[in-house]
């Protein structure tokens, strides 16, 4: 058993009766002292995250990074705290998904000295922007964190940690937590597609490699613990702004399509990632998985624009630095921010954002969520 020295006294009895009157299993794993209602303990108590920019909400803050961050203004021009280190105007999908979990409080991002101790309880978040499922993708931006590397991060530094202010072992603890995973459109944007090589692996390959190294970690955090997986899929990276302008310039005369070799190979990783939640259950029993397609969340946005109340499905809606994808330092905005799908040449706006975590809480369609929405996924054991 697992008892550090940093468990209060009150927590060493909480768990000593606990014993008497359970027999098997130690601790409550209760996240504070206030817990309440058995009704309450069905919740999950927080969320770990995992992934690249989409869900980064200020780990590159605090990184040698010159190319990834968006700790100035205009980033976080709606968001209460103003710039973050988020890659949009306003929440992310992760604070959204939150907001409709009800968790009450922004998850911390793990590079802040300050994540540690009590702050862990209700999870870390681990994301960082120009990061992939691949340890060189992101080398362009710097030193950035792989998702390899985060995963080793949650084990290595917060585990520990989360054990000690619990109580408890992470088998114990971590089935009350969301696992939320969103990378991989960096592999392909600022890896597979500018590469060099001359004769490289067939996108085919490449996805299966991806796909291959995921599962391979979603099966470490699993041995930890964890149970509940929300797998977040690829946007439609060939309809940002930059890859419109980097992989269209010969159809000049077609602005407003969409750069098709990109979203080929977003669609190929989602199918991939789809199927992944029904073929890895036989080696990860009594966990469930969700996929939650915001690439077709956002094409239908994009297609049909108006009837969610976008008007612009193209140009980013900051001033963007010469290379197109992140907004200029203290540069100018658009002046209505829900209208535009795009804050910066890559990232969606906290409108989009909305979107992708209402849909993925609670939308009945499985070509939206798989094999069910976030809300079951909590409501499970
Ligand atoms: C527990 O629930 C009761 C009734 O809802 C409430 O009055 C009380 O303040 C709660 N206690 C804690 C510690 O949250
Ligand atoms: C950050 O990167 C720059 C340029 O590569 C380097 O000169 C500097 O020493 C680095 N700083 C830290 C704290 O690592
Ligand atoms: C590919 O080649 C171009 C031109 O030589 C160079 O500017 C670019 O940095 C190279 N890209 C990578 C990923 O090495
Ligand atoms: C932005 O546009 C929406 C939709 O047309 C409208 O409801 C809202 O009032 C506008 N906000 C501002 C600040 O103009």
């Amino acid at each position: 058993m697992l008892m550090s020295k940093k468990a209060s006294p009150n927590l060493l009895l909480l768990c000593f009766f606990s014993v008497l009157a359970h027999g098997l299993s130690c601790c409550y794993c209760s996240s504070t002292s206030s817990t309440n209602s058995s009704r309450e303990d069905n919740k999950i108590k927080g969320m770990f995250v995992f992934g690249s920019s989409l869900v980064d909400n200020g780990n590159n803050n605090f990184l040698n990074v010159s190319m990834a961050k968006a700790d100035y203004s205009p980033y976080g021009i709606d968001f209460p705290l103003g710039p973050s280190g988020r890659f949009t105007n306003g929440k992310n999908v992760i604070d959204l998904l939150g907001d409709q979990l009800k968790l009450g409080y922004y998850i911390p991002p793990f590079t802040n000295p300050s994540t540690k101790g009590s702050k862990v309880v209700h999870g870390v978040n681990y994301a960082s922007g120009g990061s992939g499922i691949l340890d060189d993708t992101g080398s362009l931006a710097g030193k950035v964190i792989s998702l390899s590397r985060q995963i080793r991060n949650f084990e290595e530094v917060t585990l520990p940690d989360l054990e000690a202010q619990l109580g408890c072992g992470s088998r114990e603890s971590l089935p009350k937590y969301l696992f939320v995973v969103g990378s991989g459109g960096n592999d392909y944007s600022f890896n597979y597609f500018l590469s060099n090589d001359t004769s490289p692996a067939s996108l085919e390959a490449f996805t299966t490699n991806l796909i291959t190294k995921l599962s391979a970690q979603l099966k470490r955090l699993y041995d930890k613990g964890g149970r509940k997986f929300v797998l977040m899929s690829l946007n439609p990276i060939g309809c940002t702004p930059v890859a419109k302008a980097m992989h269209q310039s010969a159809k000049k005369n077609n602005k407003a399509s969409c750069a098709q070799k990109l979203n080929q190979a977003a669609h190929l990783f989602n199918n991939r990632l789809k199927s992944l939640v029904d073929a890895i259950k036989p080696q990860m029993p009594a966990s469930n998985l969700v996929f939650v397609n915001s690439y077709k969340i956002i094409r239908d946005i994009i297609r049909n624009p108006a009837s969610t109340g976008f008007s612009d499905t193209s140009s980013p809606c900051c001033e963007v630095a010469t290379i197109g994808v992140l907004c200029k330092r203290g540069g100018s905005t658009c002046a209505n921010r829900t209208l535009h799908v795009f804050f910066d040449g890559l990232h969606p706006t906290e409108a989009v954002n909305v979107h992708i975590a209402r849909n993925a809480y609670a939308s009945n369609s499985k070509n939206e969520v798989y094999p069910m929405n976030v809300r079951e996924l909590v409501g499970l054991n």
